[in-house]
């Protein structure tokens, strides 16, 4: 590994050449918590160890995650991103993150999610029809982007037309250092584009459900009052955008990577074909296999020592999940997918103050989509070479060519 720790933060490494596992396993044995201070980045700590992880994300009031959440470059981290403008629940901190976190948990309790199956069920067995038709395509954009898509515009209560708009809105913030989602050869400019574009989009959404309120969480939210005033403009926006946004790219980067994780285990697959009861474990270990959302970073607010070295006040930590997935101290035999691991104490949700709201809802998805899809699924092959996104914040498969044979419905 370079001395520089370029590979565990620069888009295009990951791009060419998916998450830097052997780097990860050097330093989890040699260097658990090192800094690096590669070209064109700020410092960081990287934290590579489930214990430590689990230790930070744990203490909210010494690590912060308002200044710096995740690791980019310092120009990238400068201009006018789109996160420098948002105020979204992920980058608070108590008390504020506690008071607007817990607007919406109602909504994401396993009984609320549990209404959303038959949703789900009707969404899977849709694409899985589209799937036995077309027999070859690109699983990405024919399947694992639009089940959670369709789920989470349907929580939100979003029309239909509106699904492509979120997309590809989503596809620009996350794919910002990905070629193929860049606009112009400015950055800068394509985010706050992308910024203006999402807030009117938001606030016309907004608008609306104050003026004819429905039963769903754009309502809730257009609605929820802290300490008896409607939520401030600012950080209503930013929780729509949090939610729609956080809500499918991720379960997307799990869906996809899932299904080339179980053509590259074929045994796994056969496991689960024989045992469609695994589907909810297989999901937590496609979680825990993938990790969708690589890191998160926190800023220490006062001196910190871990591991006999002194963080100071100030640093960023760079929390490594991906890593962490794969720490030998917690799961046997880590690198080895196995779709009944149990237990599986993964951190693919974040721990602590910030674990995912979504987890339930992902699960589900993930869980639903694949009782459908595998026991219809004889065969499926790649016909080309995955391509992966470019970002070191949220990992992923972007688009996974194959060819399928898949039988009717029972
Ligand atoms: C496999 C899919 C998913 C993965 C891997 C994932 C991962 C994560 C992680 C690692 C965090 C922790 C952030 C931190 O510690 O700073 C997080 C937070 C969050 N996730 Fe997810 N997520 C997924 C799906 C979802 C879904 C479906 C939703 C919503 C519908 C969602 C909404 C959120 C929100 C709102 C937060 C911020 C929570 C807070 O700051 O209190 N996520 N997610």
């Amino acid at each position: 590994m370079s001395d520089l720790g370029l590979e565990l933060v620069d888009p295009h490494y990951y791009a060419e050449n998916g998450y830097p596992h052997a780097q990860w396993s050097e330093l989890r044995a040699n260097a658990p918590l090192r800094w690096f201070e590669p070209d064109g980045y700020q410092g960081f700590w990287a934290v590579t160890k489930h214990a430590d992880i689990c230790e930070i994300s744990k203490q909210p009031d010494k690590f912060s995650s308002e200044p710096r959440l995740t690791i980019l470059t310092e120009a990238r981290q400068k201009a006018n991103s789109i996160g420098n403008v948002m105020r979204t629940i992920v980058n608070m901190d108590p008390p504020d993150h506690r008071t607007y976190r817990s607007l919406a948990t109602p909504w994401f309790k396993p009984t609320n999610i549990k209404m959303l199956e038959e949703r789900m069920v009707e969404s899977a067995k849709e694409l899985v029809d589209k799937m036995a038709a077309s027999r070859e395509g690109d699983f990405v954009a024919d399947v694992a982007s639009l089940h959670p898509l369709r789920l989470i515009a349907h929580l939100f209560g979003l029309p239909e037309e509106d699904e492509p708009f979120v997309l590809d809105a989503t596809n620009r913030m996350f794919g910002a250092e990905d070629p193929e989602f860049q606009r112009s050869a400015d950055r800068d400019e394509d985010m706050e584009q992308l910024r203006r574009e999402f807030f009117a989009y938001f606030k016309k959404t907004a608008d609306e459900r104050r003026a004819n309120p429905q039963e769903d969480l754009a309502s809730l939210l257009a609605h929820a009052e802290v300490d008896g005033q409607p939520i401030p403009e600012l950080e209503l926006l930013s929780y729509y955008l949090i939610v729609l946004t956080a809500g499918h790219e991720t379960t997307r980067n799990a869906i996809s990577g899932g299904m080339l994780a179980l053509i590259e285990h074929p045994d796994e697959l056969a496991k689960l074909r024989a045992n469609v009861g695994l589907a909810a474990s297989a999901a937590d270990e496609i979680v825990r296999w993938t990790s969708p959302v690589n890191h998160f970073a926190r800023t220490a607010m006062c001196d910190y020592e871990l591991r006999g070295e002194k963080i100071r006040k100030g640093e960023s930590v760079a929390l490594f999940y991906s890593s962490a997935n794969r720490d030998e101290e917690v799961f046997e035999d880590p690198f080895q997918f196995r779709v009944d691991r149990d237990p599986n104490p993964h951190l693919g949700f974040g721990i602590g103050e910030h674990f995912c709201l979504g987890a339930t809802l992902a699960r589900m998805e993930i869980r639903v989509l694949l009782e459908e899809l595998v026991p219809r699924l004889d065969s499926a092959e790649l016909t080309a070479p995955p391509e992966r996104l470019a970002s070191s914040f949220v990992g992923g498969v972007k688009h996974l060519p194959i060819r399928y044979a898949i039988r009717g419905r029972a």
